[in-house]
């Protein structure tokens, strides 16, 4: 006998409901029938960060989670950290800014595992966010511009306060100002 749930998700803002068999996992769950696709399906195991979303803000493998177990949260993906009518956020400008975005399968779990270690505001060294995005594999090109984007968007942060909070979302009727970090001037790999 298959037991089934209906989930409902806050995913990006948006309420979603769908019907499930209760082993389908958060990742499945998202892109197979939400038709939320960002997420990415990389190893399946908890080990290559390419599943990465913020369930209720904190960071998760999608692929570890079951939908059913988190019936009611509120789920955010790289797409949700855009801005108002999706424009970038802070963090995808830097990303883009830097040539962060290398082969794009691993680039939303990135965003997503940076976006939660920016969330408190503290700025970390070049080896803190190193150690943050441990979990986030790359296979093609290194971390270098990905740890330039993440050190831009902190910095940019810093000398210009951005009224966005990390998921780029700007207090109401408040015309934001989009900062243009500049690449970081190391570029070790
Ligand atoms: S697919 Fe989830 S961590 Fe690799
Ligand atoms: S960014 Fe995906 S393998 Fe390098």
């Amino acid at each position: 006998m298959t037991h089934t749930a209906t989930i409902t998700l806050t995913v990006n803002g948006q309420r979603l409901t769908r019907t499930a068999g209760a082993h389908l996992t958060l990742l499945r769950w998202l892109r197979d029938l939400a038709g939320v696709t960002d997420p990415k399906y990389g190893c399946g195991e908890g080990v290559c960060g390419a599943c990465a979303v913020l369930l209720d803000g904190e960071p998760v493998s999608a692929c570890l989670v079951l939908a059913a177990q988190v019936d009611g949260a509120e789920v955010t993906t790289a797409a949700g950290l855009s801005g108002p009518g999706g424009i970038p956020g802070p963090l995808q400008e830097a990303f883009h800014a830097c040539h962060a975005a290398q082969c794009g399968f691993c680039t939303p779990g990135m965003l997503v595992t940076a976006a939660a270690l920016l969330a408190d505001g503290r700025i970390r060294s070049r080896a803190e966010i190193r150690a943050g995005l441990h979990g986030n594999l790359c296979r093609c090109t290194g971390y270098g511009p990905i740890v330039d984007a993440v050190e831009a968007a902190q910095e940019a942060r810093q000398a210009r306060p951005d009224p966005r909070d990390h998921l780029g979302r700007a207090p109401a009727g408040h015309d934001a100002p989009r900062p243009r970090p500049a690449a970081g001037p190391e570029r070790g790999r």
